[in-house]
């Protein structure tokens, strides 16, 4: 099939590759001109495990091809996938459309004379519940008979093309039989290879999308909650987890306590779907998501807290190792990064900052150039008075403690992820802290 894929941020340059690997001919779409010569040459913009082989292969098979043209778009075929953010209306929860509606307004004018019958204009982004139906009325203007699906996507960086072409379920919203159609057959290898079809329509498809990220927020928070009570009480939360996940109705994942949910996604969803209950007259059913993001930013000070009670009370003149700036780990995004937010409160408490990560240094210097930088942890950790283990990379679980505890000026640590082997770093001396455990060493 001929399909475009219109934004080629996270979701859109992942769907474009795996479209394109699971042969169809795919043209993507983005208004930045830079990311498109960029893509072009097989380049992906961001760090994302498995995706620029594909994308090579794909281009070089001649499969996939890039634009910056709407009408181009609009003559190449007959589905064009909306792939493009929907980020947060400064100062409110509210999503932003703009970037939606101009997808949508750029291809509108040039359908008609496209050659194609049956338009069909899927949305992938996450989007208020209703915003499928007023974009088919916004695009029937110009373009009647065209149709607008909803098709969620419900990728996790890091694992963004196995999340793609192996998901746990396909979501489509459609309002005709041949819409559904339609997606079927695109979507056919994978509905082959076993993937569940949920077919219904455009709002509850929305709503999928919006629901499932309220629920794994309010189940990590949940935790959280869990790790505040032990610490209060003397339990530990690791155990605890452990117990309850074992329940098979509760399941074990998402259940990590510690520095709570970042990234682009959870954080903003949350917000905008209780604008979106609010708007609807509805704020009390979805009341408690508040809460869910208190719980989920009140973790961030209380590691800051933890982190100054470890070097006596006062970070002034005090040196703090950051390890980890990415809002996971196999990530380099740190858009509403938990570690971040943790470095830069220390730094403005007074503290002198050396972070590491990874793979997410360029961005975090981009995004928070008054905190320093190193290239490996034993330069961020040089005459430290305290450690704070951030994001749970597999590497620094690997960092041998006794090694790191000469480079130190005091060998303490904030396992803010409860990720690291405590026994192992209390025998090398070490004093560890971590959420929701009793402290060691
Ligand atoms: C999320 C959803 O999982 C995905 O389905 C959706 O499409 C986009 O949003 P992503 O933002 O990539 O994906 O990250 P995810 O792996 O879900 O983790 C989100 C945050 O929660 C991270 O900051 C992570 O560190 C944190 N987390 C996750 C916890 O604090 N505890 C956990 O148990 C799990």
């Amino acid at each position: 099939m001929r399909l475009t894929v219109i934004g080629t941020g996270y979701v859109g340059a992942v769907h474009a590759a795996c479209m394109a690997h699971i042969g169809h001919e795919v043209l993507g779409v983005d208004v930045d001109a830079e990311r498109i010569a960029a893509l072009t040459s097989g380049r992906p913009p961001f760090f994302e495990p498995g995706l620029s082989e594909m994308l090579r292969k794909a281009v070089d098979a001649g499969r996939l091809r890039f634009t910056t043209s709407p009408v181009e778009a609009a003559w190449f075929g007959d589905t064009h996938f909306i792939c493009v953010g929907t980020p947060q209306h400064d100062g409110s929860g509210v999503a932003d459309l703009r970037h939606v509606e101009a997808a949508v307004d750029g291809l509108a004018p040039y359908l008609h004379d496209s050659g194609y019958e049956r338009v069909l204009v899927v949305g992938k982004s996450t989007v208020p519940v209703g915003t499928a139906d007023r974009l088919a009325r916004r695009l029937n203007a110009a373009a009647p008979g065209a149709e607008v699906a909803w098709n969620p996507e419900f990728l996790r960086e890091g694992c963004a093309v196995q999340d793609t072409l192996r998901p746990e379920r396909i979501v489509v919203g459609t309002r005709s039989e041949h819409a559904e159609a339609r997606m079927r057959t695109l979507y056919a290898p994978l509905l082959d290879a076993g993937t569940p079809f949920i077919g219904t329509d455009p709002s509850t498809a929305e709503l999928v999308k919006v629901a499932s990220n309220s629920f794994l927020a309010t189940k990590i928070s949940f935790i959280n909650a869990m790790a505040e009570i032990c610490d209060a009480t003397g339990g530990d939360v690791l155990t605890l987890a452990e117990a309850m996940g074992r329940d098979s109705r509760i399941g074990p994942r998402f259940l990590a306590p510690g520095l709570g949910f970042g990234g682009s996604c959870l954080p903003k969803d949350i917000r905008a779907f209780t604008a979106r209950a609010e708007e609807l007259g509805l704020g009390d059913s979805v009341a408690f998501l508040r809460q869910v993001d208190d719980i989920n930013t009140r973790q961030r000070r209380r590691i800051v807290d933890m982190a100054e009670r470890l070097v006596g009370d006062n970070f002034a003149e005090r040196n703090v190792a950051v390890l980890g700036a990415a809002f996971k780990p196999r990530s380099d995004d740190v858009r509403d990064s938990p570690a971040l937010a943790v470095a830069d409160e220390v730094r403005r408490r007074g503290a002198r900052v050396r972070v590491h990560d990874p793979e997410a240094v360029d961005n975090a210097r981009a995004a928070y150039p008054a905190l320093q930088y190193a290239l490996n942890v034993a330069k961020a950790c040089e005459r430290a008075d305290v450690v704070l283990h951030l994001t749970e990379w597999p590497q620094y679980r690997e960092l041998d403690p006794a090694v790191l505890a000469t480079v130190v000026r005091t060998p303490a640590i904030v396992d803010a992820r409860n990720a690291l082997d405590p026994v192992a770093w209390c025998a090398a001396g070490w004093t560890l802290c971590a959420p929701g455990r009793p402290r060691l060493g």
